[in-house]
C-alpha cells in the first residue's frame, strides 16, 4: 500500500464486503469502482493501482475498464449533481425548447464539464427509459420527466 492511500479503511471495508458475495475477487471490479466513485467523487489515476491490488488484477486491467465505462471520472471529481440529459430519439423529438443547451448556458459548463463551485456536473445519456415521459432528466438517482427550461428553473432552484 502506498504511504498515503486513497483508498481509506472504510473503502477497503466496503469493498472487502463484496468478496463475500461475488465468486471471485476480479469480479468485484464494477462495484468497487462505484464504491470508489461514490466515496471520492471519481477515480484517480492514482487509485488504479490500489484498486488492482486489492483485486489481484493488473491496473492495465483496471483502467481498460474505467475507460470502457463512461460512468466513471478519472480526471477530477464529479459534481453533487450529476445531470443526465437525455439525447435519445424520444426525447430528442419532443425537447422544444433545447434542454441541454438550455443547461449549458445556465451552468455555463459543456457535457462532461463541472461548474467551478463542485455542485453540478452536466452529462448526455442514451435512453433513459423514460420515453413516454419525454424529456426526460436524471439527476444523481432522480428522473425528472417532461422536462422544460420552467421546469429546470424550480430544479435548479430547489438543488441550490
Ligand atoms: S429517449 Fe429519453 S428516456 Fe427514452
Amino acid at each position: 500500500m502506498p504511504e498515503k492511500s486513497l483508498l481509506t479503511d472504510d473503502l477497503r471495508a466496503a469493498i472487502g464486503g463484496y468478496f463475500l458475495r461475488y465468486p471471485t475477487k476480479q469480479a468485484t471490479l464494477l462495484p468497487a469502482l462505484h464504491a470508489v466513485q461514490e466515496k471520492l467523487g471519481f477515480v484517480p489515476p492514482e487509485a488504479v493501482e490500489e484498486i488492482a491490488a486489492l483485486l489481484d488484477l493488473q491496473p492495465a486491467e483496471v483502467q481498460d475498464a474505467l475507460s470502457f465505462y463512461g460512468f466513471f471520472k478519472q480526471d477530477r471529481p464529479l459534481g453533487k449533481y450529476r445531470m443526465w440529459v437525455c439525447r435519445s430519439i424520444s426525447c430528442e423529438a419532443r425537447d422544444e425548447e433545447d434542454l441541454l443547451q438550455y443547461l449549458q448556458e445556465k451552468l455555463g459548463i459543456e457535457p462532461g464539464q463541472t461548474t467551478p463551485d463542485g455542485r453540478f456536473t452536466l452529462e448526455t445519456a442514451e435512453c433513459l427509459g423514460a420515453c413516454d415521459y419525454a424529456p426526460a432528466i436524471l439527476v444523481n438517482d432522480v428522473l425528472h420527466e417532461e422536462m422544460t427550461r420552467a421546469k429546470i428553473d424550480g430544479l435548479l432552484d430547489a438543488l441550490e
